[in-house]
């Protein structure tokens, strides 16, 4: 059966929101949706506006890396956010939106967990990546772009990273409708978005995000630069830290800027 038609009539029908995709800006390629989120916003876009692509050119992943994917199999896309907090606190926001994208999986019948801080994770294998880039003018926030691509009918991946990435597809063999798959995301995040903001930290989405969170209570190790060290994984706190307890008992609160944590035998 073909797939449902993936454009920006479909999506604006698909998304029963308030404010987040109510307008939606759709491209059949563009070298990245954060990029062309950020030149919207230059342009004026309003607060919630989404810009998806069926394919980007140059999409961008964390840390300098790259993020592609072929045309067909994805969701990729970017929101525009014009908050009025401090520039400090957008940090979290990246928290508010791997929650959501969790549980838009999670909705669609499939067991999800986050990866601190937050890559989404099936069957211990990332299935959506979250890439948050902010401005700032006269020290207030410009703009906020959430970029999230997930994988939905991917069929096969490259040999290097097979053992680490997932798809929708790959997990339950069935075909999804990426209108949906993106609806879910964005309906997740408008009521998350809301509950953050009404406290200006994660305090209403803690345990939510706590309960979704991969190796909970169980030994990580941390990353840092200065010296990497184990831990057991006691959640987030309320600011999106990561609580460690190291075997003296001392408890680090790992800050998503500084370090990576993993799982003492796989990816996650
Ligand atoms: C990661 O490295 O985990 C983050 C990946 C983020 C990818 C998405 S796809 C849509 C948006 N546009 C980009 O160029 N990157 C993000």
């Amino acid at each position: 059966m073909a797939e449902t038609m993936f454009d920006q009539t479909t999506i604006l029908h698909a998304v029963h929101t308030k404010w987040a995709g109510k307008t939606v800006h759709f491209a059949e390629e563009v070298d990245s949706t954060n990029e062309w989120a950020k030149r919207l916003s230059r342009e004026g876009e309003v607060h919630g506006a989404l810009a998806v692509a069926e394919f980007q050119s140059a999409g961008k992943g964390r840390l300098g890396r790259k993020w592609t994917a072929p045309v067909g199999s994805s969701v990729m896309m970017s929101i525009l956010l014009r908050p009025d907090f401090e520039p400090r606190l957008a940090p979290m926001l990246t928290i508010v939106m791997g929650l959501s994208a969790a549980q838009a999986v999670e909705r669609m019948g499939i067991k999800a967990c986050i990866k601190w801080p937050n890559d989404v994770v099936v069957s211990r294998k990332k299935i959506c990546g979250i890439l948050t880039e902010m401005s700032v003018k006269e020290g207030k926030i410009d703009y906020v772009v959430i970029g999230c691509g997930i994988n939905v009918n991917l069929e096969a991946l490259p040999e290097d990273i097979a053992d680490k990435a997932t798809s929708l597809c790959l997990e339950t063999g069935k075909t999804y409708d990426r209108n949906k798959v993106l609806a879910k995301v964005l309906e997740c995040f408008e009521g998350n978005y809301e509950q953050f903001e009404k406290t200006k930290d994660l305090t209403l989405l803690q345990e939510d995000y706590n309960r979704m969170l991969a190796n909970y209570g169980q030994t990580v190790r941390v990353l840092d630069p200065l010296g990497a060290y184990e831990g057991i994984a006691y959640g987030i706190n309320i600011s999106g830290e990561l609580l460690v307890e190291k075997a003296d008992g001392e408890r680090v609160c790992v800050g998503a800027g500084e370090v990576s944590v993993r799982g003492l035998y796989s990816y996650v």
